[in-house]
């Protein structure tokens, strides 16, 4: 029997990043929820994906009823929105798995790296939502600009950093799912190193006039995604 794929909140799912990951799962059949804090908002871009892809399964919510109707939560918001949409959805993450995709940007230079007080996006919101939440960092070195391309195969691995294993494996798996590899970079704390790649990455863009250049971890076994 097959089982039945989860379901994902996209917080900020109206946003660059967080609409395409939406609908990258979205397409290959997952049940995603759009976040917003806007109902009309999110309505609008969960029919705008559906349209894109022919299907009627995304729907749109505010943002603490969507963390509340899915399995798993996705956090993909700017970082000066970071800890109050935390507080909106805290209850409603309550014992599930929250995948962050916040990256700690200086918008006055936002080229140059910029570690927050809590030292990670991710470590901060494992600490804001408690212990009963697994918080697990992925995607944050990965362009928007690639996943709204539904044709194109995304040049980035995902780094993956997390203090759980299974969440860690389960996320992977999602990764997977659409087409990337995930690797497994370690304790949440090793987020630090991954937030601060992507400034590094927007350097590389503006320097090389590219747009969403990405990382690839050398001296692994090839995977199928690589
Ligand atoms: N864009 C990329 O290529 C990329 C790549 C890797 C990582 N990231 C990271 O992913 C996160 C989301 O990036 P993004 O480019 O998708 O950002 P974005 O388009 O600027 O914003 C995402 C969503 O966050 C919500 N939001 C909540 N509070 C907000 C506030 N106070 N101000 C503005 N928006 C607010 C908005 O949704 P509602 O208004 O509907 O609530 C917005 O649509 C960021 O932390 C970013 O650093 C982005």
């Amino acid at each position: 029997m097959e089982t039945a794929l989860p379901s994902l909140a996209i917080i900020g799912g109206t946003g660059k990043e967080g609409a395409g990951l939406a609908l990258r799962w979205a397409h290959k059949g997952y049940p995603v929820i759009i976040g917003s804090r806007d109902a009309e908002r999110a309505a609008q871009k969960a029919a705008e994906l559906n349209a894109q892809l022919g299907i009627q399964s995304v729907r749109g919510m505010v943002n603490a009823e969507a963390a509340a109707a899915a399995q798993i939560i996705v956090l993909s918001v700017p970082y000066t929105a970071h800890a109050e949409t935390i507080a909106a959805i805290k209850a409603a993450a309550q014992g599930k798995l929250l995948i962050d995709v916040t990256v700690p940007i200086n918008a006055a230079d936002y080229r140059t790296v910029y570690v927050p007080e809590g030292k990670s996006a991710c470590v901060e919101a494992q600490a804001l939502l408690g212990d009963s939440v697994k918080v697990v960092a992925a995607f944050q070195n990965v362009s928007a600009v690639h996943l709204k391309k539904l044709d194109h195969n995304i040049d980035c691995d995902v780094l993956v950093c997390g203090d759980d294993a299974d969440a860690k494996a389960q996320v992977i798996a999602l990764i997977e799912a659409i087409g990337m590899r995930g690797i497994d970079a370690g304790a949440l704390m090793n987020a630090v190193a991954v937030e601060a790649l992507t400034p590094v990455l927007l350097y590389i863009n503006g320097r090389y006039k590219v747009k969403g250049a990405g990382i690839r971890i050398t001296g692994l076994p090839l995977s199928d995604h690589a």
